[in-house]
């Protein structure tokens, strides 16, 4: 019998450290240039998960030298008054980024908020104009997270070209612009989704997984193919407190060759994302890109 083969860990807390450097140091160069980078945060409501979410981004900001601008609006807000609030942003020559913090209140058009952010200060990369660039191949902004799991890629030397590339989930957040990476990689690109009939027979595949679906350990890890590299974009808080993957993890390590962990592998990553393209539209604010 062989001893089961341990999987690499992918650090997206050391990788995402590394990033926010570099972005550190950018919007040093933005501010003595007279751009300090701005991104304002819109909350609306009191949804314990993005109430965290936020608080950690305006921390993760203010450490890089990006200064934010918080706007919380009450769970009763309507779609008029966040437009009236998207077009101040959007006018607001101090504002390089808008984030409009999701899910949005049943009540609100979160369609009609998302496509009124100037696309050039789309910092989330949901709009329209930026999808379809991505799309494209000539990006502007790429969504946060897809954006942090090709980095988390990159930084494992993970080969992509030709690669059979698995995304479970098609949401517009990650599993699209996500696929569309890896296509752009030269991978070949399989996308999963709650109707796909046979999904362990994808997960088998697959030399490169990214799980997006936002069950607690939905993915078996006897479903990993012996040596494939698992990202893994969920996070699901157990009753008692624990947070977990998309991926059984203790399985799946030990047929992947590298996984990202739970917390700590994505989760990092996608605010020092957000952070880089703030910094981006700063930049450009600067003359400087
Ligand atoms: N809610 C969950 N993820 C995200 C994200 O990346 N951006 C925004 N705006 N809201 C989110």
């Amino acid at each position: 019998m062989t001893a089961a083969v341990t999987a690499a860990v992918i650090d997206g807390k050391a990788v995402a450290a590394e990033l926010l450097r570099e972005v550190q140091a950018r919007a040093a160069v933005c501010t003595a240039r007279g751009a300090t980078p701005g991104l304002a945060v819109v909350l609306v409501g009191d949804d314990p998960a993005s109430q965290v979410y936020v608080r950690s981004k305006e921390r993760r900001a203010a450490e890089v030298g990006v200064q934010t601008r918080d706007h919380r609006l009450p769970a009763s807000t309507d779609t008029q008054t966040l437009l009236a609030l998207v077009a101040d942003l959007n006018a607001d020559p101090g504002i390089d980024g808008i984030l409009v913090q999701l899910p949005l209140p049943r009540q609100v058009d979160s369609t009609a908020v998302l496509r009124a952010i100037d696309p050039a200060k789309d910092v989330d990369g949901f709009h329209p104009d930026n999808l379809g660039l991505l799309m494209l191949g000539t990006p502007r902004f790429v969504a946060c997270t897809p954006q942090g799991c090709m980095r988390l890629l990159a930084a494992a030397k993970v080969e992509l070209a030709g690669k059979h590339a698995l995304v479970v989930g098609r949401s517009t957040i990650v599993g699209k612009p996500m696929a569309q990476l890896l296509m752009h990689a030269d991978a070949t690109v399989t996308i999963s989704h709650s109707r796909t009939v046979d999904l362990a027979a994808e997960v088998a595949r697959a030399e490169v997984l990214v799980a997006a679906i936002g069950r607690p350990e939905h993915i078996q890890g006897s479903w990993i193919r012996p040596g494939a590299v698992v990202i893994d974009v969920g996070m699901n808080r157990l009753e008692g407190g624990r947070l977990v993957g998309d991926v059984a993890y203790a399985a799946a390590a030990e047929r992947a060759s590298a996984i990202t962990p739970v917390p700590g592998g994505v989760g990092p990553m996608t605010i020092a994302c957000l952070l880089s393209n703030v910094v981006d539209a700063a930049e450009r604010r600067a003359g400087s890109r």
